[in-house]
């Protein structure tokens, strides 16, 4: 059997549904050109900031049993550093690339998106509205009413199609609220979910000590911890953005988890902490484990289970 593993969205097409959730293997040119050679179908750059960003003091990230903790701190090598890097993308390769902006301020992700907009690049912004680690700094995807107000003026400057990744909600109540909010604009073509599951605390009871020294310990989880969560997400927005698509993204190390995703409803897939720790081979396994099985099933493309979960 032929499988076609592919993606078309947004008017681009991946030859398959995964890349690298923005943070990992996205800061530098060189770990930007590790993903694009790899088995991914798209890459995504790491969340920027107009100024390059040293990010918060290490250690801050650690590897738990059951995922990750970090307080990365947004360190970037600043907009116009991913900006040269998306002007000399080689687009007609078939790999699409995402830029993804978190400005410390509504003004900079304004200035950002305008920059971009003047250069007519078919690379397509994600914009970050749930970093958790900026030490007194809250997410702004938790505030529905700044997010219309942010998406509005960022509407105003962004002529093109656009995505926000948006942090973990919890509560039917507050699916819809947002859901309200992302379906005021039209150009919004994609929501990512979830970014990390913010302010967890981890404990080494052999040191009686937190593993990550941002925030005293607190930090965003990543990995198994968070696949119910982002799962319940996806499944939530794509059911609230009936014209919108929903990228999934946390928890995802093997291809089962992959294929939870897109039964969901995920049009892509982002990996994170798994990419961390495995590296970009991470890619051409998780594919391979997901064609399998497809085949298993008897599914010949995503699209044959993508959005089709049972409920009892
Ligand atoms: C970070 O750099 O702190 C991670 C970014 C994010 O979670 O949005």
């Amino acid at each position: 059997m032929r499988l076609d593993l592919s993606v078309s969205w947004l008017g681009l097409t991946m030859t398959n549904p995964l890349y690298n959730a923005s943070g990992v293997m996205c800061r530098s040119v060189e770990e930007l050109e590790q993903v694009r050679h790899s088995a991914a179908g798209a890459v995504i750059s790491k969340s920027c900031t107009l100024q390059p960003r040293e990010g918060n003091p290490e250690p801050r990230y650690c590897a738990t049993l059951l995922g990750s903790i970090n307080s990365m701190g947004l360190p970037n090598a600043g907009f116009d550093y991913y900006l040269d890097y998306a002007r000399g993308y080689p687009y007609e390769a078939g790999k699409p690339l995402f830029l993804s902006l978190s400005g410390m301020s509504l003004q900079d992700n304004l200035q950002m998106l305008a920059s971009l907009a003047e250069q007519y690049l078919p690379c397509i912004p994600e914009v970050n509205l749930s970093c958790p680690n900026l030490p007194g700094k809250p997410q702004l995807g938790y505030d529905p009413a700044a997010c219309l107000a942010s998406l509005q003026a960022m509407s105003d400057v962004y002529p093109g199609v656009f995505g926000v990744k948006l942090p973990p909600y919890f509560d039917p109540v507050h699916f819809d609220q947002m859901a309200g909010v992302l379906n005021a604009f039209p150009r919004l073509r994609f929501v990512t979910c979830i970014n990390s599951i913010g302010n967890g605390l981890v404990i080494d009871p052999e040191r009686e000590c937190v593993v990550i020294k941002p925030k005293d310990g607190l930090g965003g989880l990543g990995g198994a911890y968070v696949l119910p969560t982002a799962l319940a997400n996806v499944r939530e927005f794509v059911r609230r953005l009936p014209d919108k698509h929903v990228v999934g993204c946390g928890g995802i190390s093997s291809g089962r988890e992959a294929f939870m995703h897109i039964l969901a409803g995920a049009t892509a897939v982002q990996i994170g902490t798994c990419l961390y720790e495995e590296g970009e081979g991470a890619f051409a396994r998780i594919l391979q484990e997901l064609a399998m099985l497809m085949e298993a099933k008897g599914y010949q493309c995503l699209a044959d289970f993508r959005g089709k979960l049972k409920t009892l």
